[in-house]
């Protein structure tokens, strides 16, 4: 059986790009027998942006409601807030006298990150050592990530070795990060990649009103409506075809090369193909924004488990630590 676990920070709705090249992956792999996933709400982790507290709690409940909607199976995995584990803030701090400080110091997401800021917190300095916690807690076998984490999960390994060597103990279990070669980009309403910070994001979880005045926003050229279109560099065609089925694809690649039809028309077909393909996802994520003590069910069922998880593992730790 593998053990997989990854963090879902909760700064935002989770957009289509997220939801496309994050959570229905992760869904998938979690379904596959033998698989037990352990995903959860990096919470704490989102205080180094996140000051303002209603807004974390309207982010955390739409991040759990995402997975939810996306029919995320919790009783054979495991959905749970950081931040309900106190236990991870304790590792946090025996595992910071294991860290190395240039190590942190010359993280390339740390110097990014501090390198556009004006007064840069010790959070945001000691956020991979939270990450290690996170991860080592729960004897993590592998942790999905993009490619920007690759170097937090080395980081992970260099504390977990450090500390299993002193001890002359195999006290945690390293990690391997588990990164998809050929996950989708999923443009933006702008062509770039869709990123909550370049703010060309599509919810799909909108109001049907709103979600069509998002669609109409994104960028296309200036073709006139009669003529032929070339569907290859047209970031609608590109969204479209990340949803549709083959037959869709062929069918909207040839009204683009007969002409007469036009960019507003395929934003039309893209809206409706939205509507239907997550016609359930978005039924029930309304239902569970609506309901939140649904929300709130469903976290501290993983919350127990991995609580229970999490003390046994302290308990080994404290006691090799001599506290
Ligand atoms: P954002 O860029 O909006 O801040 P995050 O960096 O929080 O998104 O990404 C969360 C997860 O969603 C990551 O696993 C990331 O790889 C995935 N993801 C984000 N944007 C896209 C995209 N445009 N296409 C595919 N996957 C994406
Ligand atoms: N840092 C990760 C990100 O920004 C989120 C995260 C926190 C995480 N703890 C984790 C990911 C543990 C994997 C494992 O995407």
């Amino acid at each position: 059986m593998s053990r997989i676990l990854t963090g879902i920070q909760s700064t935002n709705i989770p957009h289509l790009g997220n939801i496309l090249g994050a959570v229905l992956p992760a869904i998938e792999l979690s379904k596959q027998a033998g698989n037990e996933s352990l995903f959860f709400i990096a919470d704490l982790h989102s205080l180094t942006t996140q000051k303002d507290a209603s807004q974390r709690i309207q982010s955390v409940n739409s991040v759990a409601a995402t997975w939810l909607a996306f029919d995320f199976d919790t009783e054979k995995n495991l959905l749970y807030r950081q931040s309900r584990i106190p236990e991870v803030c304790e590792l946090t701090w025996y595992l910071s006298c294991f860290t190395p400080y240039p190590m942190l110091a010359n993280a390339h997401s740390f110097k990014d990150k501090s390198g556009r800021l004006n007064e840069v917190y010790t959070g945001l300095f000691t956020y991979p050592v939270l990450m290690a916690a996170d991860i080592i807690l729960y004897d993590a076998e592998y942790v999905p990530v993009g490619k920007d984490q690759i170097q937090h999960i080395e980081i992970t390994r260099d504390i977990a070795q450090k500390f299993n060597t002193q001890y002359n103990q195999d006290v945690f279990l390293l990690p391997q990060a588990k990164t998809d070669e050929n996950v989708m980009i999923v443009p933006g309403t702008d062509g770039q990649k869709m990123s909550k910070s370049y703010n060309n994001f599509i919810n799909i979880f909108l109001p049907e009103k709103e979600l069509l005045k998002v669609i109409k926003t994104i960028i296309t050229d200036t073709t006139p409506l009669e003529e032929p279109k070339n569907s290859s560099t047209c970031n609608v065609f590109k969204l479209y075809s990340l949803l549709a089925n083959d037959t869709q694809i062929m069918e909207m690649q040839a009204n683009y090369a007969k002409g007469g039809y036009g960019y507003g028309h395929a934003k039309t077909a893209l809206y409706e193909l939205i509507l239907t393909k997550f016609e359930r996802a978005r039924t029930r994520y309304a239902e569970l924004m609506n309901n939140p003590a649904l929300i709130e069910k469903e976290l501290q069922i993983g919350e127990a488990k991995a609580r229970t998880m999490a003390q046994e593992k302290l308990k080994l730790v404290r006691s090799v630590l001599g506290f």
